[in-house]
């Protein structure tokens, strides 16, 4: 067989999409993720369970359901007691409880500085695959978690955070994308992708240019950790958010109004954000209510598709 066209591949490499889709038969897909990074709060309970939240997102945000997962670790022993280890272990394990799945199997290796995060398997009916390429003119775009989380990663880092700004990173960063997801399967939505490495405005493009479409974004609308904008001012721009700006140079209108360190907090690099959802305007009511019947509090409509052949992003403040 040519292993470059196999007919079950439905959402493989060529896209930018956040997991993998396998058809099996007429009625089931296999979607498949693995993801995997260095520790970002000093916690290692709290770093597990942000890292397997993390992982299992991308399931979430292809309108999957996990069914199992594996876990993917490195740990210097020689360097790190191993109850550290288990700690990181016990918070993935929890969180993927949460999830409702149980954690089968793994891999671990000796590294000098310590990775985790998991490989999730999930199911999804073929024709009910959520992917970024179809969202249409019109629609609205719905996003369930704030944004900053970069900026104050990076505070937490150079030791500056508070420690309630911190805690409540990690309550963000460590909350399932399953309620929101749950949501939007059941009100049914055009698009979805989850917000991480490359932030908002970056995960927005992969959307818009999968979909041959553009956006308008109320930055007023954005909901944004809001000691994000202090500690902006105190910590450097991350290197995954710089990429981001400069990957994003010439995609979007910047409106006048927009400062710099406003267009950093839209392209900052999330770990373990919420979901974009692109959904009709006469269902987004109904998901808002969904999402915030779900606990999804902070869910709010931040924008819309517009039609646009350029697939150009425009901020606007208002
Ligand atoms: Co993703
Ligand atoms: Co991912
Ligand atoms: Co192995």
């Amino acid at each position: 067989m040519d292993i470059r066209y196999d007919p079950n591949v439905m959402v493989g490499l060529g896209v930018p999409d956040d997991a993998g889709v396998y058809q099996l038969s007429e009625e089931l897909a296999l979607v498949q993720t693995v993801d995997f990074f260095s520790p970002n709060v000093d916690d290692p309970h709290s770093f597990g369970a942000i890292a397997a939240a993390n992982a299992l997102s991308d399931i979430y945000a292809m309108g999957a359901r996990p069914i199992a997962a594996l876990n993917v670790i490195c740990f210097p022993e020689k360097k790190l007691p191993l109850d550290i280890m288990e700690e990181i272990l016990r918070g993935g394990a929890e969180k993927a409880a949460e999830a409702g799945i149980s954690i089968i199997g793994g891999h671990s290796l000796k590294d000098d500085e310590p990775k985790y995060g998991l490989c999730v398997t999930g199911l999804v009916h073929p024709q009910k695959i959520i992917t970024n390429a179809k969202a249409a003119d019109g629609d609205v775009l719905i996003l369930t978690k704030p944004i900053g989380l970069g900026i104050i990663n990076a505070a937490i880092k150079a030791g500056i955070a508070s420690d309630e700004t911190t805690q409540q990173a990690i309550e963000v960063m460590s909350q399932l994308n399953r309620g929101a997801s749950e949501a939007m399967i059941e009100i049914g939505v055009n698009a979805c992708t989850d917000i991480t490495g490359f932030g908002l405005l970056g995960h927005l493009h992969e959307m818009t240019s999968a979909s041959g479409v553009g956006a308008h974004i109320s930055l007023s609308k954005v909901p944004i950790i809001p000691q994000a904008w202090q500690l902006l001012k105190e910590v450097n721009i991350s290197s995954g958010t710089r990429a981001n700006l400069a990957f994003l140079e010439g995609e979007i209108d910047w409106g006048l109004n927009i400062s710099s360190g406003e267009q950093a907090v839209l392209c900052d690099a999330q770990t373990s954000g919420g979901l974009l959802i692109a959904v009709t305007r006469d269902r987004s009511d109904q998901l808002l209510e969904a999402l915030h019947s779900a606990g999804i509090l902070v869910a709010t409509e931040i924008g819309e598709i517009i039609s646009d052949e350029n697939r150009r992003i425009r901020v606007r403040k208002k």
